[in-house]
């Protein structure tokens, strides 16, 4: 257990969540010196880390989480990791499922031989509450079991499968923590919030799979970073953590949540055919982490605000989505929500007209 790092590796640092977290690190832990693993994928944007690296205690290193000799590099000397690297799109893993396992599944054993052959004493892995599937009725604890239903979760639970194998053939700490859906600045306007805000900005109808009664629960980004240095300062040894939020809403209901605020032209949901598979919850019980005085401060409705001013001051994140309307029998405008309507197969965004 390593109670204060003096020096860290965040792998994915220069993505969403990672970037939040880089600079939270830095504010926490005033002593410590960072180096930031990342590829560089289409998600990362090198700008998320200026601040970092202008404070002078933070260093980049380009380089693939999969290359052993990269992450053995990365590793050297640090005393703990915080691995977030990961391809994190649900929609793309239908499409190149290699890819996610690829990174998911071979990054993440990249990582932990590396932490192994330098002697790390500490790995923190990101996971997500998308192991557990969504067939629950009852809230996941964190001995549930993992029912993935896409690509992507299956990764994530693969890479944890091995995690457990390395934590007892090889006696190392690896903390997993599984958290809700994560809100916040610099997300790519892939996902739902960010996509909502470009949509509407631009005047654009919000596209939604199916009906839009799906739920997701919402953990701003800044809980999500207190509570990793939570976990960091006070966790147990090879301990896993739900990271919960109650704060629940549906597609729908943040969909009219984004329109109030950016009322558009009067143009109106759209809806078209659902994605392969799209969980109709993740419901998971936070009660481990909550006795390590960790509780989420922030919802949906406080956050709004500040990430439509973010990409509202962040055009070239928007113009992601000023993609050309789809032709007219691909989308539809129902009358109301609730109804799901079938249309061609799914088709992939790159691959539709
Ligand atoms: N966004 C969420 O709501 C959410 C929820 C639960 C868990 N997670 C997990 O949190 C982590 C971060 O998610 P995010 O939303 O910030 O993702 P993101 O896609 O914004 O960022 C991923 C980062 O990883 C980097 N990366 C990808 N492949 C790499 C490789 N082979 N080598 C080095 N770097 C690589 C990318 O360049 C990018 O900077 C992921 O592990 C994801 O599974 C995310």
């Amino acid at each position: 257990m390593v109670a204060d790092p003096s020096k860290i590796l965040v792998t994915g640092g220069a993505g969403f969540i990672g970037s939040h977290v880089v600079d939270h690190l830095l504010r926490t832990y005033p002593g410590a010196a960072l180096r930031i693993l990342d590829n560089f994928t289409y998600a990362a944007d090198r700008r998320y880390l200026d601040v970092a690296v202008g404070s002078g205690r933070a260093t980049i290193i380009r380089g693939d989480i999969c290359q052993p000799q990269v992450a053995r590099s990365a590793a050297n000397g640090v005393d703990l990791i915080v691995h977030l690297a990961a391809e994190s799109h649900v929609d793309h893993s239908f499409n190149e499922p290699d890819r996610f396992s690829r990174t998911n599944v071979i990054g993440t054993q990249t990582l932990l031989e590396a932490m192994r052959q330098q002697k790390v004493p500490r790995f923190i892995h990101i996971s997500t509450d998308e192991v557990y599937g969504d067939e629950a009725i009852n809230p996941c604890d964190e001995a549930a079991d993992f029912l993935p239903t896409n690509p992507y979760a299956a990764s994530k639970a693969a890479a944890e499968m091995l995690i457990r194998g390395y934590r007892r053939s090889f006696d190392l700490d690896i903390t997993i923590l599984r958290p809700n859906n994560i809100i916040g600045t610099r997300q790519y306007p892939e996902k739902l919030i960010p996509r909502f805000i470009a949509l509407s900005s631009l005047a654009r109808p919000l596209t939604i799979h199916g009906s839009g009664h799906q739920t997701r629960s919402f953990l701003a980004v800044a809980d999500f970073c207190r509570a990793l240095t939570a976990i960091i300062d006070r966790g147990g040894e090879n301990e896993t953590y739900n990271i919960s939020s109650d704060n629940e809403h549906s597609v729908l209901e943040i969909a009219r949540l984004i329109k109030s605020h950016l009322p558009g032209h009067g143009i109106d949901l759209v809806y078209e055919q659902g994605r392969p598979v799209n969980d109709e919850r993740y419901h998971i019980n936070g009660t481990r982490l909550a006795a390590l005085g960790w509780q989420p401060t922030l919802t949906l409705k406080d956050v709004l605000p500040e990430i439509i001013d973010w990409y509202l001051n962040h055009p070239d994140k928007l113009a992601i989505v000023g993609l050309p309307l789809r032709s007219p029998d691909e989308i539809t405008k129902l009358p109301s929500p609730g109804a799901l309507f079938v249309a061609r197969p799914y088709l992939p965004v790159e691959l539709r007209s």
